[in-house]
């Protein structure tokens, strides 16, 4: 077995996000009050069963992981993991209030503090345009390390805007991701299969990856 990396959490050429009180209003305004309808239909894409144990990567507010939980039931284990402090808080705070058993941890992706092969599925969403491409090989790395055999992830993130104008173009400007580099990283990483689509929310996109 690896060693378990013990990075600390600063550690990270990542974009991280501090402003965790505004995170929500600002997810609520990107998706025009339908942030439920977009998580239900990332956990739809994830493909989650009852009793799974999943890791969420770059957590931020903890809405996914929270949902994440709900699906996969009592038998089921949730962790999140954020490169900021203030978002590792709020998700924790939140989690508490709705009465959902989430395990919040400051980490960042380049060393995730898990041991070899924890995971069934290991979620990444609105996360990997923080990243710069060396990077996300290292993220891809060490999530292929703490997935299980078979194990599964789950990759939405914008692709290449086609409004430059208007709300969503804001939130563009944070940058997208190439689809077709992604999909060429996972096969470098190791991964077996792949495939990618539209998530049919804005210029969201998705690729789903298995362990082989
Ligand atoms: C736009 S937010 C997405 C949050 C959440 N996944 C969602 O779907 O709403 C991106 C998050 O990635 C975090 N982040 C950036 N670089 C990171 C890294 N290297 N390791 C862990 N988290 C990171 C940021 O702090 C931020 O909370």
């Amino acid at each position: 077995m690896t060693k378990i990396p013990q990075t600390p959490a600063h550690a990270t050429t990542g974009r991280v996000l501090h402003g965790a009180g505004l995170y929500d209003v600002l997810a609520f305004l990107f998706t025009r009050g339908r942030e439920r309808s977009l998580r239900e239909r990332m956990i739809e894409l994830a493909g989650l069963d009852a009793g799974d144990a999943i890791l969420d990567i770059g957590c931020g507010t903890g809405t996914l992981a929270i949902a994440a939980k709900r699906k996969v039931g009592s038998a089921g284990a949730v962790f999140g993991i954020d490169a900021s402090p203030a978002m590792v808080a709020k998700a924790t705070r939140k989690s508490a209030s709705a009465g959902v058993d989430v395990t919040f941890t400051n980490a960042v992706v380049e060393a995730l503090p898990f041991p070899d092969a924890r995971f069934d599925s290991v979620l990444s969403t609105l996360m990997l345009h923080h990243l710069p491409r060396r990077v996300r090989r290292q993220c891809f790395a060490e999530i292929r390390r703490v997935l299980k055999p078979r194990g599964r992830l789950l990759v939405v993130d914008f692709g290449r805007p086609q409004n430059r104008h208007g709300i969503l173009a804001h939130f563009h400007r944070h940058g997208h991701v190439d689809f077709a580099d992604v999909r060429a990283m996972l096969t470098d990483a190791g991964f077996a299969a792949t495939d990618a689509g539209p998530v049919r929310f804005s210029s969201l996109q998705f690729v789903r990856a298995s362990a082989p």
